[in-house]
């Protein structure tokens, strides 16, 4: 079925009352659940259903559609392919921070730099799920502080996400100031600079660490266009929304992508999800191929 509804007047109090009241019953809500599974493996268990419907209302709102029936056909049908897109980059979640869970950070400057740097043969990092740019861009500010004088050809930093919407805010590499709190004043001062023109306190990462770092769209269930392989992946606070028939299956792509000797990091909430994989275990959320 293909339907076209009037746009709504944009902040009309009555429309968005009656959007107040639409409900996603149970068998949407399921639907929903197996389209996003399938496409990009995320998993929306039984407890979703408000955080789905209020994203989503989202989208019935901006294209006019009445309920969530109607918004199922709009996305299954061909000439609205795009939607899909769109839907699952509205139900993906991006909490990021730089420096997050340090100890991972730590662990690369003491353990796992010194070693690839003194090796001589480049350096490949890809930080998979990388939302708004945060986790790639400390990888950068670490190296950068720690080797000033290593040759940035030797190093490759590629950071991927589904989230074309993400991908544009992490290229912009703009933060407000809230959302660098955790990172210490000294950092802030040598690789921010503030945008004056801001409405509100904000920064702007410094273009030689930008530049450092290649941003690209990969939804990790699709074939990896990537050649060569990696010395050190990050894959963290993503593999947490995927079942572990995925986790596992994507951990052996992981693996198959990694050099001998190179690290994979998940999320400290994640380190169970290697036990039955070929990766070994190094310290918490921190794994080897040997
Ligand atoms: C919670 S964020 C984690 C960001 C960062 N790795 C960290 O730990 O701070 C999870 C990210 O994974 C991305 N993601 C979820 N499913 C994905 C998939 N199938 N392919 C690629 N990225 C995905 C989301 O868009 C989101 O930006």
């Amino acid at each position: 079925m293909s339907a076209t509804f009037a746009q709504p007047p944009v902040g009309d109090p009555c429309f968005t009352e009656s959007y107040s009241r639409v409900i996603l019953k149970q068998r949407v809500f399921q639907e929903i659940g197996q389209i996003v599974y399938k496409a990009c493996g995320i998993r929306l268990v039984h407890g979703k259903e408000e955080l789905v419907r209020s994203r989503l209302l989202k989208r019935l709102r901006a294209l006019g559609l009445p309920n969530f029936e109607v918004y199922m056909h709009y996305v299954k049908d061909k000439k609205n392919e795009q939607e899909l897109k769109v839907m699952i980059e509205s139900l993906t979640t991006n909490k990021t921070s730089f420096f997050r869970e340090n100890p991972h950070f730590e662990y690369m400057r003491t353990s796992i730099l010194p070693g690839l740097i003194a090796r001589g043969s480049g350096v490949r990092i890809w930080s998979a799920g990388c939302s708004s740019g945060e986790e790639p861009y400390s990888i950068a500010i670490l190296l950068d502080e720690e080797w000033p004088c290593l040759n940035r050809s030797d190093l490759r930093i590629l950071a991927t996400d589904i989230s074309t919407p993400i991908l544009e805010k992490a290229r912009k590499g703009e933060y407000e100031k809230e959302l660098l709190m955790g990172i210490p004043a000294y950092f802030r001062e040598k690789y921010f600079s503030r945008i004056l023109s801001a409405p509100v306190p904000t920064f702007r990462i410094n273009d030689s660490i930008k530049k450092m770092v290649r941003f690209a769209n990969l939804n990790l269930m699709a074939p990896w266009p990537m050649k060569g392989s990696f010395d050190l992946i990050f894959c963290r606070n993503v593999m947490i929304y995927f079942d572990h028939a995925t986790q596992q299956e994507l951990v052996r792509r992981f693996y198959d992508i990694l050099v001998p000797g190179g690290y994979l990091m998940v999320g400290h909430s994640e380190s169970l999800i290697a036990s039955d994989c070929d990766l070994k275990y190094i310290r918490p959320a921190t794994y080897m191929r040997e």
